[in-house]
């Protein structure tokens, strides 16, 4: 058994295992089939284990599908995890419609979470996204009641701008920030990325390998169905160059005997002690290398290198990520 370093998430905020483990992929998010539930289950647990206590859920995962694995797999060990539920995201089938915030809203997807995952409490609980169908004030006012309930420990946030997160933050101090980050996505660095920073709020950094380009496992032309289609950064040229960066990360991890993946999960790791790789694993067989990558430590010249490749904007296009 590993032992992952535990860190404090946020100012003063509990201690969790600096690398979380994403539970997205093992439900049917965006259509597709379902990942083997067994193996799904086997996964979290195996994380468990090695002491990766951060679980990242949302109750709009697969309908309540993702819940539902999440509360099986910490049956009977409640106290070996840390879960971490996004709300608010209305789909129908695998398309999202939209965003329903409002306080009534909030205090029945709560019920139905706490009854999916068999908890009495949700340690870190978020609205998905915010925008301006309902007051932040009730929003967030929303999720400090069902603090004081005890239904809630913490309040989590994700994907908004740096002015949302001060005015959350002014609402009731915000625990941690959800928000896709990695070598391919680094225009959060200007604005949202300083100001956690000095609110002491903590990172919980997800899309490392920025939809796998960063695995170095991706090939052009993608199939026909490939959901990756619809995003400009897998689109004709774009895609083409975009591979061609990526032979630069595979030639920086042959060098230092990794993989492009670990080398995608250490600089996000490395670019502090308040930043948390969240990563998406469905199967034990990804744990290894992954927990590995969490001892990666670089020399300035390797950081120097990796920043020069992947300058902010030195991938083209985007994903969903660009808001
Ligand atoms: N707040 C938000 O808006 C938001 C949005 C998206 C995701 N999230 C959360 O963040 C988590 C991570 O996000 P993500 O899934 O977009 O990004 P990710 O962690 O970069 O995962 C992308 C893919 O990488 C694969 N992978 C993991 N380790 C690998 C390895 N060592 N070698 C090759 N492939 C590997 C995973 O495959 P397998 O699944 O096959 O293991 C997964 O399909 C999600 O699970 C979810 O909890 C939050």
């Amino acid at each position: 058994m590993t032992n992952i370093t535990k860190i404090a998430l946020g100012k003063n905020g509990p201690l969790v295992s600096k690398l979380g483990l994403g539970c997205m992929r093992m439900s049917p998010v965006w259509g597709g089939p379902t990942n083997d539930e067994n193996e799904s289950i086997a996964t979290i647990q195996e994380a468990l284990d090695n002491g990766i206590n951060f679980l990242n859920t949302g109750d709009f995962y697969g309908a309540g599908h993702n819940e539902l694995l999440v509360g099986k797999a910490i049956k009977g060990r409640r106290d070996d995890a840390f879960i971490s539920v996004k709300f608010g995201a209305i789909f129908y089938g695998s398309q999202m419609l939209g965003l329903d915030l409002r306080p009534i809203a909030i205090k029945n997807f709560i019920n139905y979470s706490l009854v999916r995952l068999g908890v009495d409490t949700i340690d870190l609980y978020q609205p998905c996204r915010l925008d301006n169908s309902v007051p932040m004030e009730d929003v967030i006012g929303t999720v400090a009641d069902l603090i004081k309930e005890g239904k809630v420990r913490y309040l989590g946030v994700s994907e908004i701008t740096a002015d949302q997160l001060r005015k959350a933050n002014s609402i009731h101090p915000v625990t941690a920030l959800e928000i896709g980050y990695s070598l391919a996505d680094r225009q959060i660095e200007s604005d949202l990325l300083p100001v956690a920073k000095e609110l002491g709020i903590g990172v919980v950094a997800f899309a490392n390998t920025a939809e796998g380009l960063l695995t170095g496992e991706m090939k052009a032309p993608l199939p026909a169905n490939d959901y990756h289609l619809h995003f400009s950064r897998f689109q004709g040229n774009n895609f083409v160059k975009n591979l061609e960066k990526v032979e630069v990360l595979k030639q920086i991890a042959k060098d230092k005997g990794c993989t492009p993946t670990q080398i995608a999960i250490a600089w996000v790791n490395t670019q502090g002690e308040h930043m948390m790789p969240l990563v998406s694993m469905s199967r034990r067989s990804r744990l290894p290398e992954n927990i590995k990558a969490m001892d990666i430590s670089f020399t300035r010249e390797e950081m120097n290198a990796l920043n020069t490749h992947f300058a902010p904007g030195a991938i083209l296009g985007g994903t969903y990520l660009q808001r």
